[in-house]
C-alpha cells in the first residue's frame, strides 16, 4: 500500500511529490496492560505493508521464543521492542512508529498502559490530533479509560476513538458493542471532543482494523484505518501568536549575537518588531538564519537563530512575542497538574517548574479541587496521590512568561521535577495567571540584617534540630541557649510543641500537615534571622524537601542542620512523653518512626549522639564549632 504499483520511471518525481503533500495525523494509543495495543499497532503496521522482509523473518524466530499467540506471529512483539519490556510482558517507554497509506502519512505514539505509566500517555498526548482508547471488550470501560480520555481532553487532543477489541472473544456480539458504546457516549460528552468514535475490533485476528469482517456484518462504520484516513483534523492546526523560547544565546564571534530555538506560534518575519515578555524591552527582527540559509518568514516548529537590529538584554528562557500580543507574566497561575509520582504532592513543598525553556523554584499553594476521573465531579483533597489530577494554584520563585494552555501548548504547558530525584512528577497546563498579590511589594528597610547583628555582637544563624520525638532536641536546643544567653549573645527557641499552640495550632500530623509546619517554621526562622538573632529550631521535620526549603531560605553559612541521632528504640525507652506507648498500642496515628517515615539527613552539618552524652557536654560540642565558625562574635567588615 505503500508503494504505488506499476509505477512507471516518469511518474516517481510525481509520485514522490504527491507523497511529500499527504496530510500527517499524529495519533496515540492507550489503554490498559493486555487491551492488546501493542497487537494493534502491530496490525496496522503489517497491514499497511511496511514491515520489512528481514523484519519479518526475525519476527517468526522472535515469536517461537517470546510469543503468547502459539505458532502465529505475534504482531505485538513488533512494537514491543525492548527485550526487558518483553520479559515483563509490558511496553514501557513511547515508542513513535510512522506508516503511511495512500491518503495519509501517520505517526503512531505507543504510550503503555500501566497505571504507573501515565506520565508516557501524557507526553504522547501532548503532540497528538486523536487518542485511540482501547477496551476489551470482555472488560468494557475501565477507570483508566476515563482517565485517558480526560487528560487527552486536557492536553488538547481533539479526536477520540474508542476501539473495542478482543470482539472475537465475545463472539462478535453487537449487543455487547452497543452496550459499550452508550457507556462510551455518555461520559465522552462531557469532554469537548470534535469527534468520539466507537469501532469493534480484533487486532490479532485483523477485523476492522484496515480491513472489514465478515463476522462483523451488523457494523456499517468505518474501519480504523478508514476512520484514521478521513477524520478532518484541519481545526487542530491552527497555530496562535508567535512565541520563540530561547534555548540558547548564540554568540560565535563578537559581530554575531542570535537567539536559538523552536518557534512555537507563528509566522514571524523580518522586520517585525518584537518584545522580551518579561522584561518588555523591543527591538525588530534583522535576520532569521536556519541550517538552510536565511529565511523571510519563519513558521511554527521551525527551528531559528533569530537576530535582532538592537542590542538587548536577552537569556535563555526569555520568550520573544510580537510587540502587540504578549504572553502573561507571572509568578503565580491557576493550572491543571496530573500528579505522576509514587510520593504525593503537598502544597508547600517546594519543586522545580520547567516550563518553555526556563527552570524556576515552585509550589502549588492551594488545591482547588481535585477530579474524580469516574465522574468527573470536584473533590476537595489536602494532597496528589500517582495519577491524580487537580486544578491548584501555583506560585513561582520568579515570574515568567506564559499563554493560556488553550492559546498555545508548548509556552501554556510545564512539568515539575522533584529536586531530590530529578524524576519529571507532574505535567501542568496552564489556564491563567493570578495576579491578587501584584499590589504587595517587598518594603525597603533602612536598617538591615548585618546591622541588626552588628549590634548584638554575633553573626546570625539558625541550628536546626532534627530527630524523633525524643531524641533530646528540645533538651539540648534549651542547655545551648542558656550557654548562649551567658554569652550575651541574642537567641530565640522555635520549638515544635510550643509553635503548635499558636502559628500552627491548626496542623495536624499527616504528612501535607507536616510539609506545611516546617514550611511555616522555616519562614519565622528566616525572619528571626533578619532580625540579627541566633534561632535555634527544634522539630522532628522528617523530610528531606522541606528541611532543605529551610536551607535554601538562608545564606551561605548561615544554617547548621544538626541531626539529633538518637536510635528509635532508645527514643522509645525514654518516652517522656508516653507518645511511643500509645502510638505502639495505636492510640496515637502517623507517629513519627512508628507508622510515619523519618528521612535521616545524609550530610548534616552537626550529628550528635545523646547516648552516654550529657545535653551539657553536646551544647558545649556545638558552642566550639559556632566559635570556631565565628558565628559568636561581630565580623570585621561589618560597620554600624
Ligand atoms: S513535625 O513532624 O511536624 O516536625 P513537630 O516537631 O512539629 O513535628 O511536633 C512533634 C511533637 O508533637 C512531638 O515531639 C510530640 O510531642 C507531638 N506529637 C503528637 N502526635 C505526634 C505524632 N503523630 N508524631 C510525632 N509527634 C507527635
Amino acid at each position: 500500500m505503500n508503494i504505488a504499483p506499476d509505477l512507471k520511471p516518469e511518474d516517481i518525481a510525481e509520485y514522490i511529490a504527491s507523497q511529500e503533500d499527504k496530510g500527517l495525523l499524529r495519533f496515540l494509543t492507550c489503554g490498559s496492560v493486555d487491551d492488546g495495543k501493542s497487537t494493534l499497532i502491530g496490525r496496522l503496521l503489517y497491514d499497511t505493508k511496511l514491515i520489512f522482509e528481514d523484519q519479518l523473518m526475525a519476527l517468526e524466530k522472535d515469536s517461537k521464543r517470546h510469543g503468547t499467540v502459539g505458532e502465529e506471529i505475534d504482531l505485538a512483539l513488533l512494537v514491543d521492542g525492548l527485550e526487558a519490556e518483553r520479559e515483563q510482558g509490558i511496553t514501557i517507554d513511547v515508542a513513535y512508529r510512522f506508516f503511511a497509506t495512500d491518503k495519509r502519512k501517520f505517526i503512531v505514539a505507543d504510550t503503555p498502559g500501566h497505571e504507573q505509566y501515565t506520565r508516557n500517555m501524557a507526553t504522547g498526548a501532548s503532540t497528538a490530533d486523536l487518542a485511540v482508547l482501547l477496551v476489551d471488550a470482555r472488560k468494557g470501560i475501565l477507570t483508566q479509560t476515563k482517565r485517558h480520555a480526560f487528560i487527552a481532553s486536557l492536553l488538547g487532543v481533539r479526536h477520540v476513538v474508542l476501539a473495542i477489541n478482543k470482539i472475537d472473544l465475545v463472539d462478535y456480539s453487537q449487543a455487547r458493542f452497543e452496550e459499550i458504546r452508550a457507556a462510551f457516549d455518555q461520559f465522552a460528552e462531557s469532554f469537548d471532543f470534535d469527534s468520539a468514535v466507537a469501532i469493534p475490533l480484533s487486532a490479532r485476528f485483523g477485523d476492522n482494523v484496515t480491513q472489514r469482517s465478515p463476522q462483523l456484518a451488523w457494523y456499517e462504520g468505518p474501519t480504523l484505518l478508514e476512520h484514521l484516513e478521513s477524520v478532518d483534523t484541519a481545526t487542530a492546526e491552527a497555530s496562535g501568536p508567535f512565541r520563540l523560547p530561547v534555548q540558547w544565546v548564540n554568540r560565535p564571534n563578537l559581530n554575531f549575537r542570535g537567539y536559538s530555538g523552536t518557534i512555537t506560534g507563528g509566522p514571524v518575519r523580518v522586520g517585525d518588531e518584537v518584545v522580551v515578555a518579561a522584561s518588555g524591552k523591543t527591538s525588530v527582527v534583522d535576520r532569521l538564519v536556519t541550517m538552510d540559509g536565511d529565511l523571510p518568514e519563519a513558521p511554527a516548529g521551525q527551528a531559528v537563530t533569530l537576530t535582532l537590529r538592537d542590542e538587548i538584554d536577552i537569556s535563555r528562557g526569555d520568550v520573544l512575542a510580537p510587540v502587540a500580543n504578549r504572553p502573561d507574566v507571572s509568578d503565580q497561575f491557576a493550572s491543571h497538574l496530573i500528579w505522576m509520582a509514587e510520593q504525593p504532592m503537598y502544597p508547600g513543598r517546594p519543586y522545580l517548574l520547567k516550563i518553555a525553556g526556563r527552570t524556576v523554584a515552585a509550589q502549588v499553594t492551594e488545591i482547588k479541587h481535585k477530579i474524580d476521573v469516574n465522574t468527573f465531579t470536584h473533590l476537595a483533597g489536602k494532597q496528589l496521590e500517582l495519577n491524580e489530577i487537580a486544578f491548584c494554584n501555583l506560585a513561582l520563585s520568579h515570574p515568567v512568561a506564559f499563554d493560556p494552555y488553550e492559546a498555545n501548548k508548548d509556552t501554556g504547558s510545564f512539568i515539575f521535577i522533584d529536586r531530590m530525584s530529578n524524576e519529571t512528577v507532574a505535567a501542568g497546563m496552564i489556564w491563567f495567571g493570578l495576579r491578587r498579590a501584584t499590589n504587595v511589594h517587598r518594603q525597603a528597610l533602612d536598617i538591615n540584617k548585618a546591622e541588626r547583628a552588628a549590634l548584638k555582637n554575633q553573626r546570625p544563624a539558625v541550628l536546626w534540630f532534627t530527630g524523633l520525638s525524643g531524641s533530646g532536641k528540645s533538651t539540648i536546643a534549651n542547655a545551648l541557649e542558656q550557654k548562649l544567653h551567658e554569652r550575651g549573645k541574642h537567641t530565640y527557641v522555635l520549638d515544635g510543641d510550643n509553635v503548635r499552640h499558636g502559628l500552627n495550632k491548626d496542623l495536624g500530623f499527616t504528612e501535607a500537615d507536616r510539609v506545611e509546619n516546617i514550611r511555616r517554621v522555616a519562614e519565622t526562622a528566616k525572619l528571626f534571622v533578619d532580625a540579627g538573632l541566633i534561632t535555634l529550631v527544634s522539630f522532628i521535620s522528617p523530610f528531606r524537601s522541606e528541611r532543605r526549603l529551610a536551607r535554601s531560605l538562608m545564606e551561605e553559612g548561615e544554617f547548621y542542620e544538626i541531626h539529633v541521632d538518637t536510635p528509635l528504640e532508645d527514643c522509645a525507652k525514654r518516652d517522656p512523653k508516653g507518645l511511643y506507648a500509645k502510638a505502639r498500642a495505636g492510640e496515637i496515628k502517623n507517629f513519627t518512626g512508628i507508622d510515619s517515615p523519618y528521612e535521616a539527613p545524609q550530610t548534616p552539618e552537626i550529628r550528635v549522639n545523646t547516648v552516654g552524652h550529657t545535653p551539657e557536654a553536646i551544647a558545649d560540642d556545638i558552642i566550639n564549632r559556632l566559635e570556631a565558625d565565628g558565628v559568636l562574635e561581630r565580623p570585621l567588615d561589618w560597620h554600624i
